[in-house]
């Protein structure tokens, strides 16, 4: 939601701002702009829509030569996606030019302050007040990193800003408070970004921002400090993967290529998990395993994609724990007064770590007492600091809007979790726990076989192009796959479906069935689960209706064939673990079928990869 850079180096910065916007596009991306200070002074580009036209406009109107330099690509909050909109934001003298994540909530009544003044604005925007009241201070001579703190000091909500001032050159400062924010040290020059694809073509080497911090960075180095120009430790960490993570590598879109590392992505997540006495291990847990025995509630927290890995995951927690587990949005979990209490567990999922919903429940549940273990596959963001223990998902940077090796990896992190606890509360032997990881460790050959058959899948998406609604069916583990497996649709492919439980579909969804009505389900293992005769009863429902049937079912299993329009083979594996191979097809048929209507597959219509606004 809005990617910012910040560079100061020896490198023309106009480069090095656009490329990182490249990389970070995928965060928000109805406008764009760019401010250089170079031998001409201040400038500034912006344009509506996506960064092409930026460029496009570059190439008509170039930029002077510059050292220094900010960006923005953006997700509309306050105001529609125009020129006039768009970041950088400039303050009344010009001297000042300021970009923006998040959202200023004190804006109107700041805005008036300065309109009394005989301030004039430009936009609609509650950006341009921070780029006003930051411009006020420098022109009344306060130095850039002292007008940043004290105008930080008067803004409420979330915001990341980065500035500079074309009278002091070679300087960038840049604050945050509830959005992300990093620093990359390169030798002889500084970055600062939303993440660390803006820079990562140029160091490997970041720092993590606390909350509530401002810092100043030149070539030769940064300071941070808190609000009140206190020093604040910085935590240096080096980045575990580089650019080729970051770029497509000969795939069409992000999502095909993250949808095709999912085998790897899964392997690292499960890797290095037992300890030398073949006991489970997270990254980091601040909370006793004495809390960890008397947790009498857990509750998972997510958004999106994740909250449905948290679906999926309550089946195993309960099984393997005995724990009650509930799953909620997190949007609405603090707003319903949840009844939270120090022996209750908050798991949170999020795969950027910045979600602001899922935050503010991070941060309800820890006033409420609760601890909370985030899982997560942002090394270093807001909510992996905020929470009581980390279980990291080794996936990479997933830069695709709609979120595929994320849902693989979370399912794997809240299995790995599950187990933990198990192992912590004696509610499984260690045999028990051995056996369920060796199954999870033979999934991501597993998954590798899946993505080997994709054919039929490509074809069938070919086929159905056409079609104007698409259901979904599942149980047990099946029925959050089949929600995941609609949502896909949803995001990229704008696409009518729904995934619902395959049950509950005779109880009033079943009236959606016409005539070709394409209806994927979900059928669980063959003589090892109960639940396979009831899956295959509810695809004679819909097939009697008229529905073209989709079955995803595993290899060897014969009973389905005589209901099935079209079978998609899984390899076999138990209950619980089928989601990590039965989610998959469904991922590769939605990106097909929004490749062939022409869509823009990472970049879906009006959506962001990290909402960092509640
Ligand atoms: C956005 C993305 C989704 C994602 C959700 C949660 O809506 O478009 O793909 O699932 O946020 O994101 P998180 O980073 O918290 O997992």
């Amino acid at each position: 939601m809005c990617g910012i850079i910040g560079y100061v180096g020896p490198r023309e910065a106009q480069k090095v701002v656009i490329d990182g916007l490249r990389r970070m596009e995928y965060r928000g991306y109805d406008s764009a702009g760019i401010a250089v200070v170079g031998e001409q002074g201040l400038q500034a580009r912006k344009k509506a829509g996506k960064l092409a036209n930026l460029e496009t406009e570059l190439t008509a109107q170039p930029l002077a030569s510059a050292s220094f330099g900010i960006g923005h690509t953006r997700w509309a909050t306050h105001g529609g996606p125009t020129d006039g909109n768009a970041h950088p934001h400039l303050s009344a003298s010009g001297r000042v030019a300021l970009v923006h994540n998040g959202i200023i909530e004190n804006f109107a009544a700041l805005r008036a302050e300065l309109e009394d003044e005989g301030v004039g604005f430009d936009s609609e925007t509650d950006t341009e007040v921070a780029a006003q009241l930051v411009g006020r201070e420098v022109d009344g001579g306060a130095d850039l990193a002292d007008a940043m703190r004290t105008v930080c000091k008067r803004l409420e909500g979330a915001f990341t800003l980065v500035a500079l001032d074309a009278e002091q050159p070679d300087r960038i400062v840049a604050a945050r408070r509830n959005s992300p924010l990093v620093v990359g040290v390169g030798e002889g020059e500084m970055f600062v970004a939303s993440d660390v694809s803006a820079f990562i073509e140029y160091t490997r080497e970041a720092v993590e921002m606390g909350q509530d911090e401002v810092v100043d960075v030149n070539p030769d180095g940064y300071a941070v400090t808190d609000f009140d120009g206190a020093p604040a430790p910085s935590k240096p960490y080096h980045v575990d993967w580089d650019l080729s993570a970051a770029e497509k590598g000969g795939y069409d879109w992000f999502m095909r290529k993250e949808i095709f590392e999912q085998p790897k992505a899964v392997a690292d997540t499960l890797l290095g998990r037992f300890d030398p006495n073949h006991q489970l291990t997270l990254d980091e847990v601040r909370i006793s395993e004495v809390e960890l025995k008397t947790t009498d509630k857990i509750v998972i927290v997510a958004c999106g994609t994740a909250f449905y890995a948290g679906l999926v995951a309550k089946y195993a927690i309960e099984h393997w724990t005995r724990i009650p587990c509930e799953v909620e949005i997190a949007s609405e979990f603090r707003y319903r007064d949840p009844i939270i209490t120090p022996r209750t567990l908050v798991v949170t999922i999020s795969q950027s770590g910045e979600t602001a919903d899922t935050l503010m429940a991070v941060r309800h549940a820890r006033q409420q007492g609760a601890k909370v273990v985030a899982i997560c596959n942002t090394n270093g963001s807001t909510i992996p600091r905020e929470s009581d223990a980390v279980l990291y998902t080794h996936a990479g940077p997933e830069i695709g809007v709609a979120s595929t090796k994320g849902f693989l990896t979370q399912v794997a992190a809240c299995y790995l979790l599950g187990l933990y606890l198990a192992q912590v509360r004696g509610t499984k032997f260690g045999d028990e726990i051995a056996t369920v990881m060796a199954e999870l460790e033979s999934m991501p050959a597993k998954i590798q076989e899946v993505l080997d058959r994709q054919d039929r899948v490509l074809a069938l998406a070919a086929e159905l192009r056409g079609a104007r609604s698409v259901l979904f069916l599942g149980r047990h583990v099946g029925y959050p796959v089949a929600l995941e497996g609609a949502l896909k649709l949803k995001e990229i492919a704008y696409l009518h479906a729904e995934g619902f439980p395959a049950g509950e579909l005779k109880h009033g969804p079943i009236a959606l069935v016409e005539d070709g009505t394409p209806v994927f389900v979900i059928v669980p293992p063959q003589g090892r689960d109960q639940l396979h005769d009831k899956v295959i009863s509810n695809i004679q429902e819909v097939r009697a209706r008229g529905a073209r049937t989709i079955v995803l079912a595993e290899d060897g299993d014969v009973e389905v064939e005589p209901y099935a329009d079209v079978i998609l083979r899984l390899p076999r594996a138990s209950t619980l673990l089928q989601p990590l191979l039965a989610t998959i097809p469904l991922q590769v048929f939605a990106c097909e079928i929004a490749t062939l209507a022409g869509h823009d597959v990472d970049q879906p219509r009006n959506l962001a990869k990290s909402v960092t606004v509640e």
